[in-house]
């Protein structure tokens, strides 16, 4: 039951009417039986906002598109890993102390040694927005080499740059052709996604068979960039895994309790599915 101290936790963004994270952090919290309630916020101040959070004692927030870079000014501290990034998605308010952390990088990173060992092996990045950057630093920190390939190179130099600035000499920029070279591909452009999906933005040819592939993009579950290197016979790992593992961090971060994750993704899965 929803009484004086039920804890507001919640995500920032606009929009935020499409967002499926309420529903996946209010089915986790009602699983662990916590007195918690997860709510969606669009936000066109966000400034008045970040205020307003402060000073209702709101517990913790996500945030989203187009604040994860901006909200970085309004707050008191920020993790080692997403001041790396300049971005974050998780916000905990420790008694009017916030915290900013990057949980899409874990969660990335969580989602792909599920199914391959990082260390030493190349990983092509399409994409240098937040969420590439958030990947290829998480990689980078793994010990991967990073190819990052983006439609506007001087974007991707910028990346590459940043992340050969904390890990020498790790990342590079190139082409399709290099995909060639890597074991794993990352599409961290929206491409892909709903209503596009006839869309893809790694063409077949540019597919091996011995390439593991994670689309970010989790709507729909399995994009069609997943489907063709599926048929090619390619390990593929779903945006939702990221999706959830992000999720399940902030979740861990908002509570300090272990987040059910498999009741997590099949919110998640449901809502998609329907
Ligand atoms: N699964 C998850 O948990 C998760 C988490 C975060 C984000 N996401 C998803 O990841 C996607 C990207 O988010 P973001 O925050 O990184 O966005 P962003 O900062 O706007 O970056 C978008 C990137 O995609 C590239 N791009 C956009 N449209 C393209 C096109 N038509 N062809 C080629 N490249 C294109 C952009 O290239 P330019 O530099 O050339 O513009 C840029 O590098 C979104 O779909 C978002 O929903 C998923």
């Amino acid at each position: 039951m929803i009484d004086s101290k039920t804890k507001v936790v919640g995500v920032i963004g606009k929009p935020i009417g499409h967002s499926m994270s309420p529903v996946m952090h209010n089915a986790a919290f009602s699983r662990l039986g916590l007195d918690y309630v997860y709510l969606a916020f669009e936000v066109s101040d966000l400034g008045g906002a970040i205020g307003g959070m402060r000073a209702l004692g709101v517990r913790g927030f996500n945030v989203t598109i187009p604040y994860k870079v901006d909200v970085l000014r309004y707050l008191d501290e920020v993790d080692a890993v997403a001041r790396m990034i300049g971005a974050v998605n998780t916000v905990v308010n420790d008694d009017g102390v916030l915290r900013g952390y990057n949980t899409d990088c874990s969660g990335a990173v969580d989602a792909l040694i599920s199914k391959v060992k990082l260390k030493g092996c190349k990983v092509a990045v399409i994409g240098a927005g937040g969420a590439g950057r958030a990947v290829a630093f998480g990689v980078a920190e793994k010990g991967a080499h990073v190819l990052v390939v983006n439609r506007t190179l001087v974007r991707g130099e910028e990346l590459v740059s940043s992340v050969n600035g904390f890990y020498p000499g790790v990342a590079e920029c190139g082409t399709m052709e290099g995909l060639k070279d890597a074991s794993v591909v990352v599409n961290t452009t929206p491409v892909g996604m709903v209503p596009d999906v006839g869309a893809t933005p790694v063409l077949n040819k540019f597919l091996r068979k011995s390439h593991v592939v994670m689309d970010i993009v989790y709507n729909p579950i399995e994009t069609r960039f997943l489907r063709d290197a599926r048929s090619l016979g390619c390990v593929t790992i779903s945006g939702v895994e990221m999706f959830v593992g992000q999720g399940a961090k902030s979740f861990e971060l908002f509570c300090g309790k272990k987040a059910p994750r498999d009741v997590m993704r099949d919110a998640v899965v449901g809502l998609l599915g329907k």
